[in-house]
C-alpha cells in the first residue's frame, strides 16, 4: 500500500528518493508524486504522475536540484487515481507539502470546514486536509504547526511534512501508519518500510503511535503529540540491501521459492535444546506457570496468515494439548467476541502492519488479554504491541504473494507448539521425534526444489483450467486453502479448497473433466479416507492432481513429496503448490510479483 521516502542531508535528493520509492514498489500502489525543496522560489517544487515511479521520473525535470525532499506512492483510497490525487499535497502559496499514509476519517467534516473559510481544494484526497490544516496554523514553529493540525485528525496517518518557511527540517507523526527514521552520517531519512533505507543505512529508529519526530541534517529529536521527549535510541537492521534484490531470479516469488531451505534453517537456528527436548523462544514472555494456565488458543491472522496459523492452531493441539483454532482477525475484530483471560491469543502477520490485525490486536489487548504476535518485520506495529511472540526470520519478503514467509510461521508454530507442549503434556520421546522432524525439513524442502521442472510441466498441463478445486483433509485442509489462494491470487484461475470430507455434500456437483482438483493426500492415519475422496471424484471423471507421499493410482499425475512426522507434512505439501501456482501464472503470462488489485501490506481497512 502506500508508501513514504524522505531526505534532509547534503546529497541530490530526486535521485535518492526515486531510489527509495523502486524499493517500494513491491507494496502496491497506483501513483507516484515527488517534493524538493529547492534555492530558487517558489522553494517547493514538485512533480506528480498517475502509473509507476518510472513514468514519475520521466517527468522529473533535469533541473530539479535540491538536498531536502518527501515523495509517495499511493494506493487510491480517497478519490481515483491521477495526477491530482498523487501525493505530495502542496497549499495554494506552496508552502506546505505532506505526503501520508493511512485514512482521515473525520475528512469528510474538516474539508467542509476549510471550504467554509474559503480554502479551495483541488485534490478529492483525505490527505489535502490535512495540508491547508497545516498551511493555515499561526503557530511559530513547524512543529506546533503539525501538532495542531493531527490532534483534530480522526483515523490512521504516517505523515512527512516540509514547510518553505523552515527548510532546514522534515516532521513527521505516526498513528496506525508506521513511520521509520533512517539515522545517517550528516544526513536523515525517513519512510514508511526499512526496505526504502536500508541501501542507504541500518541504523534506524522506529515510531511509536503518537510520537512526532524533526530530522535535521545532523540531527533529529523524538516528542510525543502532546510535545514531550521521547527516547529514540537506534536499532541495527538485520536485512541487508542485497536481500532486497531479485538475486538473479526472474521474479521475487521464484527467488523467495527458493530460498525456503535457507529460511527454514534460519528459524530454527538457536532455538533447539536437544537436553530436554524442547524449544527455547527468547521473546515469548511466558513463564512454565502462565503457559501450564492456558486454556485455550486462538490464532488470528490474514490471508495467507491465517492459513499458516491454521496449521499452526493443529500443531498447537495435537502436540501441546490445548485447544486452539484460526480465525480471520478482519472477521474476528468486527463480532464483538468473548475475550477470555485464561485464552492466548496469538496474531499473526508477515508485515506486521497488516491493519485488520492490527486493530484485532490492540482491541484484545483493550480488554485485558495477553496476545503474542508471529511476526516476520522486526519492530513491526504487531510485534510492538504485542505481550511478546515469535520472530520468523524469513528474512525480507517482496514478492506480493507470500511463499517463504507462509512456511516459516508454519515452522515457527511447531516450535511453539513443542515449546508448549514440553511444559505440559508432550513426552520426551515426542519431543525428540517433532525436533528431528524439523531439522530434516531444509534439506526435505531443497529435494522439492529440485523437481521444479517436473512440475512446470504439470503446470502447463493444467494452465487451460478455468476453475480447479483444491481438497484436503484435517491436516492438509488448510494447505488446500493456501494452494487455491496462491494460484487464485497470480494466475486469476478461480479455485475453491474444500475439505476433502465435505464434497459430498455439495462440491461434487461441480466435478467434471473440465474442473481438476488438486488433492492432498498424504500417508497418515487418513491415507484410505482420503483415497475413497479420490474415487469419489475419478467416478464423476473428474482429473485429479494429487499431492503425495506415495504414487496414487486414481489420480492422473502425482507430485511426490518425502514423508516427515505426520504432524509436519502439511510444510512440505504447501511448497510444489507454491511451484504450481507459479509456473501457471508464468504459462498465462500474468504479472507474477504485482499481481492485479492487490498490495503486499493491507494498512487500511
Ligand atoms: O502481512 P500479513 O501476513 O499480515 O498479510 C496478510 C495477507 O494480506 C497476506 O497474507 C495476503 O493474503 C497475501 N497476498 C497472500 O499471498
Amino acid at each position: 500500500m502506500c508508501g513514504i521516502v524522505g531526505y534532509i542531508g547534503k546529497r541530490d535528493v530526486a535521485p535518492l528518493l526515486l531510489e527509495g520509492l523502486q524499493r517500494l514498489e513491491y507494496r502496491g500502489y497506483d501513483s507516484a508524486g515527488i517534493v524538493v525543496n529547492t534555492p530558487k522560489s517558489p522553494a517547493l517544487k514538485v512533480v506528480k504522475a498517475k502509473g509507476r515511479v518510472r513514468e514519475l521520473e520521466s517527468r522529473v525535470p533535469k533541473r530539479f536540484a535540491g538536498t531536502t525532499g518527501i515523495a509517495h506512492t499511493r494506493w487510491a483510497t480517497h478519490g481515483a487515481p491521477s495526477d491530482i490525487n498523487s501525493h505530495p499535497h502542496l497549499d495554494a502559496d506552496n508552502n506546505v507539502a505532506v505526503v501520508h499514509n493511512g485514512i482521515v476519517d473525520n475528512a469528510d467534516e474538516l474539508r467542509a470546514k476549510l471550504v467554509a473559510d474559503g480554502i479551495v481544494f483541488i485534490s478529492e484526497t483525505d490527505t489535502e486536509v490535512i495540508t491547508h490544516l497545516i498551511a493555515r496554523s499561526q503557530a511559530d514553529t513547524l512543529e506546533e504547526k503539525v501538532r495542531e493540525a493531527v490532534k483534530v485528525i480522526e483515523g490512521t496517518y504516517g505523515i512527512a511534512v516540509m514547510h518553505a518557511d523552515f527548510p532546514d527540517r522534515i516532521v513527521v507523526a505516526r498513528n496506525g501508519s508506521p513511520v521509520v527514521l533512517g539515522i545517517g552520517e550528516k544526513e536523515m531519512f525517513v519512510a514508511s518500510d526499512v526496505a526504502a533505507l536500508v541501501a542507504h543505512t541500518r541504523q534506524i529508529v522506529t515510531l511509536n503511535d503518537g510520537e512526532m519526530a524533526t530530522l535535521k541534517a545532523d540531527d533529529f529529536r523524538t516528542y510525543t503529540t502532546s510535545g514531550a521527549t521521547t527516547t529514540a535510541t537506534p536499532e541495527t537492521v538485520e536485512w541487508e540491501a542485497a536481500s532486497y534484490d531479485m538475486g538473479g531470479h526472474d521474479t521475487y516469488m521464484h527467488k523467495e521459492i527458493s530460498e525456503q531451505a535457507d529460511a527454514v534453517d534460519r528459524v530454527l537456528r538457536g532455538r533447539i535444546d536437544d537436553r530436554f527436548n524442547t524449544v527455547h523462544l527468547g521473546g515469548l514472555n511466558l513463564d512454565p506457570r502462565e503457559a501450564r494456565g492456558i486454556r485455550r488458543v486462538k490464532i488470528l491472522g490474514c490471508g495467507t496468515s491465517y492459513h499458516a496459523g491454521m496449521i499452526g492452531a493443529g500443531l498447537i493441539e495435537s502436540l501441546a494439548r490445548i485447544p486452539a483454532d484460526a480465525e480471520p482477525a478482519s472477521e474476528f475484530r468486527y463480532r464483538n467476541p468473548v475475550v477470555d483471560p485464561d485464552t492466548l491469543y496469538i496474531a499473526v502477520s508477515q508485515s506486521g502492519e497488516t491493519y485488520d490485525v492490527l486493530a484485532a490486536v490492540q482491541e484484545l489487548k483493550r480488554k485485558g488479554a495477553r496476545v503474542l504476535g508471529v511476526v516476520n518485520v522486526v519492530g513491526s506495529a504487531i510485534a510492538r504491541e504485542a505481550d511478546g511472540g515469535v520472530y520468523v526470520h524469513a528474512g525480507p519478503e517482496v514478492c506480493v504473494v507470500s511463499t517463504k514467509c507462509f512456511t516459516n510461521t508454519v515452522v515457527a508454530f511447531a516450535l511453539l507448539a513443542v515449546h508448549l507442549g514440553r511444559i505440559r503434556d508432550l513426552s520426551v520421546t515426542d519431543g525428540k521425534r517433532i525436533i528431528e522432524g524439523l531439522r530434516k525439513l531444509p534439506a526435505q524442502i531443497q529435494e522439492i526444489l529440485e523437481t521444479e521442472e517436473d512440475i512446470k510441466k504439470l503446470a502447463a498441463e493444467y494452465a487451460e483450467a478455468k476453475s480447479m478445486m483444491f481438497i484436503g483433509r484435517v491436516r492438509g485442509y488448510p494447505v488446500a486453502l493456501e494452494a487455491s489462494l496462491k494460484l487464485k491470487e497470480i494466475s486469476y484461475i478461480h479455485a475453491e479448497a474444500y475439505p476433502a470430507s465435505e464434497l459430498k455434500h455439495g462440491p461434487l456437483a461441480l466435478i467434471e473433466p473440465a474442473m481438476p482438483t488438486v488433492a492432498i493426500v498424504p500417508d497418515d492415519d487418513l491415507l484410505e479416507k482420503n483415497r475413497a475422496a479420490l474415487e469419489e471424484i475419478k467416478a464423476r471423471s473428474g482429473r485429479i492432481l494429487a499431492v503425495a507421499h506415495r504414487e496414487q493410482e486414481k489420480a492422473d499425475h502425482t507430485i511426490l513429496v518425502p514423508k516427515n512426522e505426520d504432524e509436519l507434512d502439511p510444510i512440505l505439501m504447501g511448497i510444489p503448490l507454491q511451484l504450481l501456482a507459479y509456473h501457471t501464472a508464468l504459462a498465462l503470462g500474468r504479472d507474477i510479483d504485482k499481481p492485479r488489485n492487490l498490495a503486499k501490506s493491507v494498512t487500511v481497512e
